[in-house]
């Protein structure tokens, strides 16, 4: 494992961008799997600032999304479908048919989690990107028991959605169902790039990455990966 702390957050997202930009460079048709949430939207700030200046193509590359929202349009304001157009896709010249996100509204809700598997399956993630849950979920894949290897739906912890509550008008409107892909999914990436930001997040990175492994700390699962960079700031790297 790899792990760096930054002393601001322009370097780290600077530096994270520069990892996704030299994938795209050697291998312009890579597959990147895209996360969500408030961390990695400086990320994609600075994808779309190398992507004006004429330095990143998009044009080849393929994205899967880790989670969507059971319930929500995806023209809805808090689907991370619209999340992703308005923070990325939407300033960068990748093809609408090369982005990948599970469907929140499908009818068979199972069938869509079979769909996405397969697509998964057929185009392996060359690098996933991560945030990191409060309770060290990852994706929407919460602690439990036993945790679930594909793509399937989940009810949403209530910490996870209070702590999501502030991007709705009220706590009855934020979603109990997601789709994730599931820890086995995200492992199976080639090289994970987990982002985490600030000192609230401080103890579950230190749980996250030098804690047991154990299913009730899902992002624990990462220490088993073979090519894992973390980048933190210093807040939520100040237990390390
Ligand atoms: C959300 C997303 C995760 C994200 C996490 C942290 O619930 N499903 O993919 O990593 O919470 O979000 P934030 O970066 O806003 O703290």
């Amino acid at each position: 494992m790899d792990i760096h702390i930054f002393r601001d957050h322009d370097a780290l997202d600077e530096h994270a961008a520069n990892i996704i930009t030299q994938q795209l460079l050697s291998v312009p048709e890579s597959v990147l799997g895209m996360a969500t949430g408030s961390t990695p939207i400086g990320l994609y700030n600075k994808l779309t600032e190398k992507h004006a200046a004429g330095q990143i193509s998009f044009r080849q590359a393929f994205t899967f999304n880790l989670d969507e929202y059971v319930g929500l349009e995806k023209s809805h304001s808090q689907s991370y479908y619209e999340y992703m157009q308005k923070h990325l896709f939407r300033h960068i010249d990748i093809p609408t048919e090369h982005i990948r996100f599970p469907n929140g509204m499908a009818e068979d809700l199972e069938q869509e989690c079979q769909r996405y598997n397969k697509m998964l399956a057929e185009q392996p993630i060359d690098v996933q990107l991560l945030g990191l849950g409060h309770n060290g979920h990852i994706g929407f894949n919460e602690p439990d028991e036993e945790l679930v290897q594909e793509t399937h739906v989940v009810q949403l912890e209530p910490s996870t959605r209070q702590a999501n509550a502030r991007f709705f008008e009220s706590m009855d409107e934020v979603p109990t169902h997601a789709i994730t892909m599931g820890v086995g999914s995200i492992l199976k990436a080639k090289h994970i790039l987990l982002i985490v930001k600030g000192e609230d997040k401080a103890d579950i990175v230190y749980q996250a990455l030098k804690g047991p492994i154990t299913t009730q700390c899902p992002a624990s699962l990462l220490q088993t990966h073979p090519r894992l960079t973390v980048f933190l700031d210093e807040q939520a790297g100040r237990r390390l």
